[in-house]
């Protein structure tokens, strides 16, 4: 595999194009949801951070204040019993105060809470100065961070409090709340995720039955549907298009069908007929002539052989009449000779004559036109065709056929007052024996690039459009 892209976002886009659908959607959400969950719990660690920080200063402050006031009378009286006292209650009542110790005007330690004596460097590590009200520092221990506030006793002559705030319970509370955010964004993220799946489920298994039904046409099962089962949202219409788009490709593969099958069977028909016709007819005539020859060959008298000459043109002429007559079915050589105009002018006669029909015909900017002969034979058909159908079934008074042309557009026109006919029905119904004049015209003209449109309806009769786009460098 060679991937020739220049950035990593073309790449991505790149392996995001060749991705499914389901990993784009589950690509989206899982990053979403892990950055949402873990944005959070950052969040709330800064907010716990400064929130310890704010209200342990404000609590140590006060604690420290209310010591300096409660333990100067004390330290004056050196009553280190009730020192001690104070500093254990002070420790003992406040959960957040990780340690007190009061320093007497010299700085040594007169009571503390640790008992076995301060850790080393805490005793000298924040000095106030008797004109502050009091000293904040933090200190990084292993324990955490400790806010220490030094407080100056009765002006700094007493001594100096200190009291050290923990930060522990309250980044435990802010750790329980982590824990529940990141618990209730895994569940959401999980939900998510099996919304996700159940999603991308409910859209691509559609898809991948309409990719399944398309491959079964284009291996000519043209029977396939899709089954259609999901909902009535826009995939469903999807899929009734895609069904209504098999039928009609399931018809026309039918109707061409049963066509090709009816042009063989009327090739071999008409095959049959000539060979019936050239042996009944011509050969019966051609006998005929022979045997006169012969006759005349054996002929002494003038007067008979001149009765006998008289006889053989007239067989002659007739055995001619046959072979154009012939000639003429199997192709319309008017067409190839003079033209389309008068090829419909010639047959229009015959049907006037054969049909006893009252046909009016008109043709527009044809005057020496010659189109693609493929069209031209088309066109002649589809007449044909259309005025065998009115003569067998409209029962019409009045037929009109136009032909005309306005820049490349060229339109055949046949239409009848006649009894009409349900159209649908025929384009529905399956293609049955005998019934493919309309199918194999359409089939013809679209053969051909043209487009055939049919009107029909019982107070009007029908009317058939057939129009071709011609290149007009040919005119
Ligand atoms: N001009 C028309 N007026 C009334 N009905 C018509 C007309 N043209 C066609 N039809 C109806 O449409 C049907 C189908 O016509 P189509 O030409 O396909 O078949 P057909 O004429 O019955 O048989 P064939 O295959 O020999 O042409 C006819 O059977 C007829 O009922
Ligand atoms: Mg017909």
């Amino acid at each position: 595999m060679i991937i020739n892209h220049k950035g990593l976002g073309q790449t991505i886009i790149f392996l995001a194009g060749k991705a499914s659908v389901r990993t784009k959607i589950l690509g989206m959400i899982i990053p979403l949801v892990v950055f949402l969950g873990l944005w959070n719990a950052v969040q709330i660690q800064g907010m716990a951070r400064e929130m310890a920080e704010q209200q342990l200063t404000k609590q140590g402050i006060s604690i420290a204040g209310e010591m300096a006031s409660r333990s100067a009378d004390l330290i004056f009286t050196n009553d280190r019993f009730a020192l001690h006292q104070l500093v254990n209650d002070t420790v003992k009542y406040n959960e957040d105060v990780r340690y007190v110790f009061i320093l007497d005007g010299l700085g040594n330690v007169v009571a503390n809470s640790f008992g076995n004596g301060l850790p080393e460097g805490l005793q000298f590590a924040n000095m106030v100065n008797n004109e502050e009200h009091h000293k904040l520092l933090t200190i990084n221990t292993e324990e955490g961070l400790i806010y220490d506030v030094a407080m100056p006793i009765f002006g700094g002559k007493a001594g100096t409090v200190r009291v050290g705030m923990t930060e522990k319970a309250i980044l435990s509370i802010a750790d329980t709340s982590i824990t529940k955010v990141l618990l209730a964004t895994g569940i959401v993220g999980l939900v998510g995720i099996m919304a996700a799946i159940f999603l991308t489920f409910v859209l691509t298994t559609p898809i991948k039955e309409m990719v399944a039904a398309a491959r079964e046409i284009e291996k000519g099962n043209y029977k396939e549907r899709v089954p259609l089962w999901w909902g009535r949202d826009e995939l469903h219409e999807l899929g009734m298009a895609f069904n209504k788009m098999a039928g009609s490709l399931e018809r026309g593969y039918e109707a061409r069908t049963g066509l090709i099958k009816k042009l063989i069977n009327a090739q071999e028909e008409e095959r049959k007929r000539i060979a019936r016709e050239l042996h009944d007819e011509t050969s019966q005539s051609l006998t005929s002539l022979m045997i006169g020859l012969k006759t005349l060959e054996h002929s002494q008298e003038p007067a008979e052989i001149k009765q006998k000459v008289a006889e053989l043109r007239q067989l002659t002429n007739k055995t001619l009449e046959e072979i154009h007559d012939l000639s003429l079915a199997l192709r319309p050589s008017v067409l190839d000779d003079l033209g389309l105009v008068p090829a419909i002018n010639r047959y229009l006669q015959d049907c006037k004559r054969n049909f006893n029909m009252d046909i009016d015909f008109h043709a527009q900017g044809m005057e020496g036109v010659r189109l693609p002969s493929e069209v031209e034979i088309s066109i002649y058909r589809v007449v044909q065709e259309a005025l065998t159908n009115v003569a067998k079934h409209a029962k019409a008074t009045a037929v009109s056929v136009i032909l005309e042309r306005q820049g490349e557009a060229v339109t055949a026109i046949v239409e009848d007052n006649g009894v009409g006919f349900d159209l649908d029905s025929i384009w529905k119904s399956p293609v049955k024996e005998k019934r493919l004049g309309l199918h194999g015209m359409q089939e013809r003209v679209q053969l051909t690039g043209g487009h055939l449109t049919i009107e029909s309806s019982p107070e009007i009769g029908t009317t058939i459009y057939a129009q071709w786009r011609i290149n007009t460098d040919i005119w």
